[in-house]
């Protein structure tokens, strides 16, 4: 495993960490003993840096989360995210009241009294033009609920938005071999002003591992049934924004880039890797032997220029209209 220095908060961050969603819910049965093995996996492997939300299982996430660190001796980064549990999502839902709530129960659940990273979890866009709200922030962080926070966004220029306070230490924005834009303003900018990026949904829900085909189903209860049209919440968080089978007819070109002895969804993530404004990349896991799978793509040799051309033309040519002015 390599690691990464996250912006400017002096850690650094193994470059494939692990996103604790769907052990949380939204993705099907998940078994809580199957949830920590895979954690304990993650640690085992090199990975230091976990990214929960309160709102994935209600707690649920954070518990295992907060257990898996009880067990392990190694330092493991945490981030979880707050403002979901509101409802209506509003930016004025976003005040000191509620967020001290939030804040607390996210450090009961995570058993810890400081917070290492808090994400602002894809707020309404108008909150990012309230200085004021960024001076609370400030405030959690003086008073040492908090050690840094930074802001989950679904759109670039969202991002870039953010990154003028300087408080803000980190943006997760969707990237993938289907999601391309943030690199072309935002990462320069980013890096520029030192802040960290988290790349989120890196294999656009698990269908860039090339695993699935035309015949797979999902549970009721997994946002690849219930959300594919963006009916529960922002339709770029299921396979990337990107129509079910148009991906999976673009998924056949990029299985012929994957390196003897690599799988798809390393390539993906290695991907994502030579992008070097990326601290890291966030992919979902349930079980060992995903983690394992994904883990190793730290290892794998950086992609060549003829693989990232190509990378670019499967973009281009298939999918590039569908996302690329959206998001
Ligand atoms: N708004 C936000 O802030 C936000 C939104 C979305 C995600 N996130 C964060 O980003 C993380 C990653 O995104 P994501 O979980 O949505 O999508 P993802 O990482 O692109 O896909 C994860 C899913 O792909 C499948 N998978 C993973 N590794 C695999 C492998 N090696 N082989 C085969 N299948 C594999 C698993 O599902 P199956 O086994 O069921 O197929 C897994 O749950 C989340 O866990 C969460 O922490 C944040």
């Amino acid at each position: 495993m390599h690691y990464r220095e996250l912006g400017r908060t002096g850690w650094k961050v193994s470059e494939i960490s692990f996103g604790a969603w769907a052990i949380g819910s939204a993705w099907g049965e998940v078994d809580d003993k199957e949830s920590l093995a895979a954690l304990h996996r993650a640690i085992d492997l090199g990975v230091n840096f976990i990214d929960t939300a309160d709102v994935y299982g209600m707690g649920r996430s954070e518990r295992l989360v907060a257990r898996l660190r009880k067990e392990r001796r190694e330092t493991i980064y945490v981030t979880t995210k707050a403002g979901r549990r509101l409802n209506p999502h509003t930016a004025e839902g976003y005040n000191k009241a509620n967020l001290t709530e939030f804040i607390d129960d996210s450090l009961k659940n995570l058993e810890t009294d400081c917070i290492d990273l808090l994400q602002l979890h894809c707020p309404p866009p108008i909150l990012l033009y309230r200085p004021e709200f960024f001076a609370l922030m400030d405030d959690f962080v003086r008073a040492g609920k908090i050690r840094y926070y930074g802001v989950s966004v679904e759109i670039v220029e969202e991002a870039l938005k953010a990154i003028e306070f300087p408080g803000v230490q980190t943006i997760q924005i969707i990237f993938n071999m289907f999601r391309h834009r943030p690199a072309e303003l935002f990462f320069p900018e980013a890096k520029r002003r030192r802040v960290g990026i988290l790349a989120r949904v890196p294999l656009a829900s698990g269908l860039l591992t090339g695993r699935m085909n035309r015949h797979t189903t999902f549970p009721r209860d997994d946002h690849r049934n219930f959300n594919r049209h963006g009916e529960a919440f922002d339709r770029g968080e299921t396979f990337s924004g990107v129509d079910y089978e148009i991906g999976l007819e673009a998924v056949e070109i990029l299985r012929t880039l994957v390196p003897p002895g690599a799988t798809l969804a390393q390539l993906a993530l290695r991907w994502i890797l030579m992008f070097d404004a990326v601290t890291c990349a966030i992919p979902g896991a349930k079980r060992v032997a995903q983690v394992e799978d994904n883990c190793h793509a730290s290892e794998l040799p950086p992609l060549s220029e003829a693989q990232m051309a190509k990378v670019r033309e499967v973009y281009d040519s298939r999918i590039r209209e569908l996302v690329h002015q959206r998001w």
